[in-house]
């Protein structure tokens, strides 16, 4: 597989490490500004030889991306986020031009895999009564988001699935250089259970977004990350 990565910031470079590893083909690196990049805009010359894109740039960037991805029929894993407002229009961009797009606000396999186990804990939890929730999250001093967007998503997770809640106690703390925290807690007056996961940084989103990039490869249409981890580990 030959990739273009678009967007040659800290998560295209992470991504280019890891595809260099892997032995995966990057045939060009894409971005406006970046001296070391090979080319400065998604063109005929950019898009040679290549089998899917992977856009780690800016929210107001990524439609613009896309249609002139599409244009060469390439298909494309998006990690940029921010631009969920605009799912539909990315979505008749893909079907009218009959690409593959998989996008994902976390790459990461291990926090996918985290939030399938907070889910199947919320399930029981919720027909059992004694069992309060909470959650916190534990992020370096320079990230500009709070709470985090996988938190967000921790809450979502929690409240589709604990029915008798309304609302989870979710705490955000920004210090020192913690890559990235999140735990899950229930409590009941008799114990606790703690489920938590510890990024060690920003390798897991690039070995997801390689990952992803091979399961794009040959598909058609717009797919999220959840559709792929459904596949990774057998659910339905
Ligand atoms: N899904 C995930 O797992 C995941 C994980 C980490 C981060 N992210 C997201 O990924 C995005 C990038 O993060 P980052 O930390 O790599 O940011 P970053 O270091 O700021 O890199 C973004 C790069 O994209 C470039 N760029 C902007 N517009 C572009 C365009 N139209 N075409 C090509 N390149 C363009 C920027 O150039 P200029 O400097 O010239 O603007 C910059 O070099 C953010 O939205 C972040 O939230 C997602």
């Amino acid at each position: 597989m030959k990739i273009a990565i678009v967007g040659y910031g800290k998560m295209g470079h992470e991504v280019e490490k890891i595809a260099n590893a892997r032995g995966i083909t990057v045939a060009s690196i894409i971005d406006p500004t970046e001296r070391n990049a090979t080319h400065r805009e998604i063109n005929a010359q950019s898009m040679e030889n290549v089998d899917v894109c992977i856009d780690f740039t800016m929210p107001d960037a990524v439609i613009g991306n896309l249609k002139q991805i599409s244009k060469f029929e390439k298909n494309i894993v998006v990690g940029t986020t921010g631009w969920g407002n605009n799912l539909d229009e990315a979505r008749s961009i893909v079907d009218k031009s009959n690409i593959g797009l998989i996008y994902a606000p976390n790459f990461s396999i291990g926090v996918n895999v985290f939030f399938k186990i907070i889910e199947n804990a919320a399930r029981m939890i919720n027909n059992i009564e004694d069992y309060d929730v909470y959650g916190y999250e534990l992020h370096h001093s320079k990230k500009l988001d709070s709470p985090s967007g996988t938190a967000k998503s921790i809450e979502q997770i929690l409240l589709r699935n604990i029915k008798r809640k309304k609302h989870v106690p979710f705490a955000s703390v920004r210090s020192g250089f913690i890559p990235g925290t999140h735990v899950v807690g229930f409590d009941s007056s008799a114990d606790t259970i703690e489920l938590k996961h510890t990024a060690r940084n920003r390798e897991g989103f690039a070995i997801g977004a390689i990952m992803a990039a091979q399961w794009i490869q040959n598909k058609k249409g717009l797919y999220s990350i959840s559709d792929m981890m459904n596949e990774l580990i057998g659910d339905e």
